[in-house]
């Protein structure tokens, strides 16, 4: 059974995956967030920063990813990366947002099986990577995600992560674990699962409802309850000294963050969206998450810091 670590775009950047498999681990291969491709040509862009070597522990599998709708840029960027080391290039045909979609990217671009075709045409040419894809039920609905399966069929892909929502439902509601059935029972590659696993016991539901598959993708529940993969791992089983292993974690994230961030209020917005995820186990009512919002200062946001640490905090009460 293998676990992959989702990309959450702004979070799951290099540094946050390498202290996280330092400390945590469990994760088989980490996905990293999109890079969106574009015309550009440069092989040495900043927007190939996040997967460069030099960044990346060479010890953790790395999947870098590709948001587009045109080959030839999916292909000069996918080539680019692949020369950096990598042999995987997931393609981002899952994102729900109306940002994206409305330009016919990511889960946007669903409804209309020729553009895909007309990508894959061009991406499938070059053999240095292979490609795998990240695709949701469908954009409106799941005849969208059928059509697109029967499409992914016909290409040599590594591998098709499905997340059993449409991109229309972004987050909400609960997966459609029947709509995902139809697609994985459809398609002829290897399947990755991927949604709402926050618990063991979520877990256990989804890997008995699905006893074949074995490539399971975790993101919120992952970055909520960071000990979650290696739980999965050891069967259920829980590490001693969680707390003290959640405080290193928030210091070395903020140590990075204050060295790269200019100003107070970069620094603070930017560790609100890591407390959106960490702040759950520690506290269900949602009153410390509320606390950190309020922080506009860094002497203000190391005060809350350290009275949640400095009380009789207990890691994972909300379960
Ligand atoms: C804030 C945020 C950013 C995300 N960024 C990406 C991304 O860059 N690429 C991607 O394929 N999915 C992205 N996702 C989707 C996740 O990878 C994952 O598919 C989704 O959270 C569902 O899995 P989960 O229920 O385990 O969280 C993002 C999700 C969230 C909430």
């Amino acid at each position: 059974m293998k676990l992959f670590l989702a990309p959450i775009q702004g979070l799951t950047i290099a540094y946050y995956r390498n202290i996280y498999a330092d400390l945590f681990g469990g994760i088989d291969a980490y996905y990293a967030p999109f890079i969106t491709t574009t015309s550009m040509r440069k092989t040495n862009s900043s927007l190939f920063k996040d997967v460069l070597p030099s960044v990346n522990d060479d010890t953790l599998t790395v999947v870098p990813q590709l948001l587009g709708n045109n080959g030839a840029d999916f292909r000069f960027f996918a080539s680019t990366i692949a020369k950096m080391g990598y042999n995987e290039i997931n393609w981002n045909i899952g994102c729900p947002y109306p940002t994206v979609t409305k330009k016919k990217k990511g889960s946007g671009i669903m409804p209309y099986p020729d553009m895909i075709k007309a990508v894959l045409d061009e991406a499938c040419l070059d053999d240095s990577y292979q490609v795998s894809v990240k695709m949701r039920l469908g954009l409106h609905d799941l005849e969208e995600g059928m059509e697109v399966i029967e499409l992914l069929n016909d290409y040599p892909l590594k591998g098709v992560i499905i997340h059993g929502r449409t991109g229309d439902q972004k987050y909400e509601g609960t997966v459609n674990l029947e709509g995902f059935e139809k697609l994985y029972a459809a398609c002829n590659h290897k399947v990755t699962y991927n949604g709402d696993i926050f618990t063991y016991d979520d877990f256990k539901k989804i890997s008995n409802q699905f006893p074949s598959i074995d490539n399971f993708m975790l993101g919120r529940g992952a970055l909520r309850d960071p000990f979650l993969p290696s739980i999965i791992k050891n069967n259920g089983v829980y590490e001693k000294n969680e707390i003290e292993k959640i405080k290193e974690f928030h210091d070395s994230v903020f140590n990075y963050y204050e060295s790269i961030l200019s100003g107070d209020k970069h620094l603070c917005d930017k560790m609100k969206e890591f407390w959106i995820y960490l702040s759950i186990h520690l506290d269900s009512s949602g009153k410390l998450f509320k606390k950190f919002k309020k922080c506009k200062t860094k002497k203000g946001y190391l005060d809350v810091v350290d009275r949640v640490f400095d009380s009789t905090i207990t890691w994972r009460k909300s379960l």
